[in-house]
Parts: C-alpha cells; sequence; structure tokens
C-alpha cells in the first residue's frame, strides 16, 4: 500500500537548484484513487478531534482542505508574507533551497483551539518549525504535524518530535 503511494511521487533531478531531488506530489494528485487514500490515511492517523487543520502554503493548503470535511474542522491558512489582507503575526526560516516568511492572521484562531498542522513534506523542518512557533503563539494547542513525505536524512521530523509535537507522515 506505501509502496503503491510512493510510486504516485516523481522525482525531478536538480529543481529548483543543482543537488535537489524535488518530490512532486502533482502526480499524485492527478490520481483519483492515490489522492482519495492519502486522504483516507491521514484522516486516520489523527489524534483526538480538531478545531482546525492549519496548511502551509502552498501545497500544504491542498492536503490540509481536503481532510477539513472527513475531520469535521476549519482550515487556517499559514501563507507567505504579504498575501494575507488582515492583522497579521510572522515568522522567518531557512528553507533546504532559501529563506522565506510565513505569516497567519493574528485572530484566526482562539487560545485553546486544538490545530493539527498539515504539509505536503517535511525536509529541514524549518517551515514546520516556524509554523509551530506562530501557532503556539497565537494560542494553539498544537500535538501533531501530519505530511505525506519525510525526508529524514534532513532531520526535519526529529528536530519537530524535539518540540513536543507527534510527527507522521505517510511515506519517507
Ligand atoms: C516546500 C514544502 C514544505 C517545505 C519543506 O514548500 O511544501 O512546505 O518546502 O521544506 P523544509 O522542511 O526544509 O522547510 P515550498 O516553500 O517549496 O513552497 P510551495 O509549497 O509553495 O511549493
Ligand atoms: N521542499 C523542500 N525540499 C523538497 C524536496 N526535496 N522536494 C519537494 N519539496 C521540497
Amino acid at each position: 500500500m506505501n509502496d503503491d503511494l510512493k510510486a504516485l511521487i516523481r522525482t525531478i533531478p536538480d529543481f529548483p537548484k543543482p543537488g535537489i531531488q524535488f518530490r512532486d506530489i502533482t502526480t499524485l494528485l492527478l490520481d483519483a484513487g492515490g489522492f482519495a487514500q492519502t486522504i483516507a490515511r491521514m484522516a486516520a492517523a489523527t489524534l483526538g478531534p480538531v478545531d482546525l487543520i492549519a496548511g502551509i502554503e502552498a501545497r500544504g493548503f491542498i492536503f490540509a482542505a481536503a481532510l477539513a470535511a472527513p475531520l469535521n474542522a476549519g482550515v487556517l491558512l499559514i501563507r507567505k508574507d504579504g498575501k494575507l489582507p488582515g492583522a497579521t503575526i510572522a515568522e522567518d526560516y531557512a528553507l533546504e533551497y532559501g529563506e522565506d516568511r510565513i505569516v497567519m492572521h493574528e485572530d484566526a484562531l482562539v487560545p485553546g483551539q486544538r490545530v493539527l498542522l498539515v504539509d505536503d513534506l517535511i525536509a529541514t523542518g524549518g517551515t514546520a518549525r516556524a509554523a509551530v512557533r506562530l501557532l503556539r503563539k497565537a494560542g494553539a494547542e498544537l500535538r501533531q504535524a501530519q505530511f505525506v513525505i519525510d525526508l529524514p536524512e534532513l532531520g526535519g521530523a526529529d528536530a519537530l518530535r524535539a518540540e513536543k509535537i507527534q510527527v507522521d507522515s505517510l511515506l519517507s
């Protein structure tokens, strides 16, 4: 089953920079059964009820939005800087291939709400750790982060676990 999903992920060498093996989820999304199974498995792996699913721009939005109905939760958008219209809080982070800043609306959640963090992939964990800082700054109760793909050699999942987050991924 794992192998079935893995076969739907395409690897593109040297994108967006030389030396990066880019794990491309667009081929998984094109496969109706594979995408449905991905969402079903992420929903089944979710710890307890959650109020909100926080998705990270852009690929994380796809999985967070698809999980909203099965988990009966709202979707909180964590975006790249300059895209949200309301007052925001921000965190900077380093990426495997660059630097960036993520933001969320400062009033997107009520302190104490239970939030599940979702993204397509964790590599260095810089993005996810910035998202955790952001969500905790806003008062979220954050127990778990889920990814479709973990690149374990880059250490991101372990770094996130050190922040007392349960990390679950479908593929590594
Ligand atoms: C990718 C991916 C994760 C992040 C993982 O996003 O979707 O958000 O990198 O890398 P890290 O664990 O080293 O931080 P990217 O910034 O490329 O944006 P995109 O989803 O808009 O393509
Ligand atoms: N984000 C960070 N590293 C990545 C990789 N190797 N493939 C796809 N997305 C990524």
